[in-house]
């Protein structure tokens, strides 16, 4: 039996874990920093950085405490140390080195995006999965968050290849301009979430970038700049300067929620096409993946599961969803993939770096 602590500090959520075996979480503490971003609408790095220099201690003392265990009978600190705010990265892995230095035990550093493939393995002890433990592999991971887009052929937890990427917006970000664009408030991506299940999916006709025929790569940026001229019209001037016919505040909640809609379908479509454009590309390729695992905050998201689950049913792919509280930034995912280097002694050096950028 091996136990874990995980610590994630890459952008606004202090997060701390303890796993046990890679997928049973005994603890994931997660303090929210949105309170104090809400007002600006997006994460500011100085702000966030300092937040979670005050709260990453507590948060850390309320995993141990909610597992029952202390720092002495955990096998290892992992920390998420890449890609990520600079300041933020920095904060979590100066304290993981810390306590793996203090408390003689080994260090793991933990790709966040890599992480976020692995969500879908996590359970509580009183949530036990029902149907397959593990996910086989080779496996298809998609991973959808305010940060990335990209598709991987995964032939392990731990060996991925980049097949595509956005090429300009996340599709987290997406959803978080689109929110700002139809006045559905912050967070944007839960908020729109909710408001195009009240809405038309038909209403409005929106854009899916399908780049070209055969690219796994992904573009949001069409679609946002396509809803922001539908709800306020075409602009006279460019830039700062540009003069808009109407505001967002002329929209009915109907009108808002049929936009919200529209937008959903024409985001989540883009996905699924890409989704299906690689199992096909990889299975001509003679390498056809067993499974469809999503990870990232939009995983949580009401119409990406449901299309999820249809194309794995069509391609008879099992299906590797997280559950809910593992969707976003957890620190329980990174403790969890820390396993897999665990069981096969890959351990960091105690001066391991953080890295704001991503290799893939
Ligand atoms: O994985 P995550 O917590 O942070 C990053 O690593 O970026 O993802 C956060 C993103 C945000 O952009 C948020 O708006 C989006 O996930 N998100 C959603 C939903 N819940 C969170 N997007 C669409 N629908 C949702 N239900
Ligand atoms: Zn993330």
């Amino acid at each position: 039996m091996t136990l874990i602590l995980g610590l994630e500090t890459s952008c606004d959520e202090t997060a701390a874990a303890v796993v046990r075996d890679g997928c049973e979480v005994l603890s994931s503490v997660v303090a929210s920093q949105h309170a104090l971003h809400e007002r600006y609408r997006g994460v500011v790095p100085e702000i966030a950085s300092r937040a979670h220099l005050e709260k990453l201690s507590p948060v850390v003392g309320q995993a141990l405490e909610e597992a029952g265990v202390k720092l002495s009978d955990v096998h290892a600190i992992a920390v998420g140390n890449r890609p990520g705010l600079i300041g933020s990265l920095l904060v979590g892995v100066s304290a993981a080195q810390a306590l793996a230095w203090a408390a003689s035990k080994p260090l793991i550093g933990i790709d966040h995006v890599q992480a976020h493939l692995h969500a879908a393995a996590l359970y509580r002890a009183d949530d036990p999965p029902t149907a397959v433990a593990s996910l086989p592999f080779p496996a298809l991971g998609l991973v959808v968050s305010g940060g990335h887009t990209s598709l991987y052929e995964m032939r392990s937890p731990t060996e991925l290849r980049l097949l595509g990427r956005t090429i300009d917006d996340a599709v987290g970000e997406a959803y978080d301009k689109a929110a700002v664009i139809v006045g559905a408030g912050y967070p944007g991506g839960p908020r729109l979430d909710r408001l195009a299940q009240r809405g038309d999916a038909r209403a409005y006709e929106l854009p899916r970038s399908l780049l070209d025929k055969q690219s796994l790569d992904f573009s949001f940026s069409g679609l946002k700049t396509a809803l922001l001229y539908t709800v306020r019209g075409q602009p006279q001037g460019r830039g700062r300067a540009a003069q808009f016919e109407r505001s967002a505040d002329d929209l009915t909640e109907a009108q808002r929620a049929d936009l919200a809609a529209s937008f959903q379908a024409a985001a989540i479509d883009s996905l699924i096409i890409k989704v299906e454009r690689a199992i096909e590309q990889l299975a001509e390729e003679g390498r056809r993946p067993r499974s469809l695992i999503v990870g990232g905050g939009v995983s949580a998201n009401s119409l990406l599961r449901k299309r999820a689950a249809e194309v794995a049913e069509k391609h008879e792919l099992q299906l590797g969803l997280p559950a809910m509280e593992f969707c976003v930034d957890n620190a329980a995912m990174i403790a969890g993939l820390a396993h897999e280097h665990y069981e096969a002694q890959r351990f960091s050096p105690l001066d391991l770096p953080a890295i704001a950028t991503t290799s893939r």
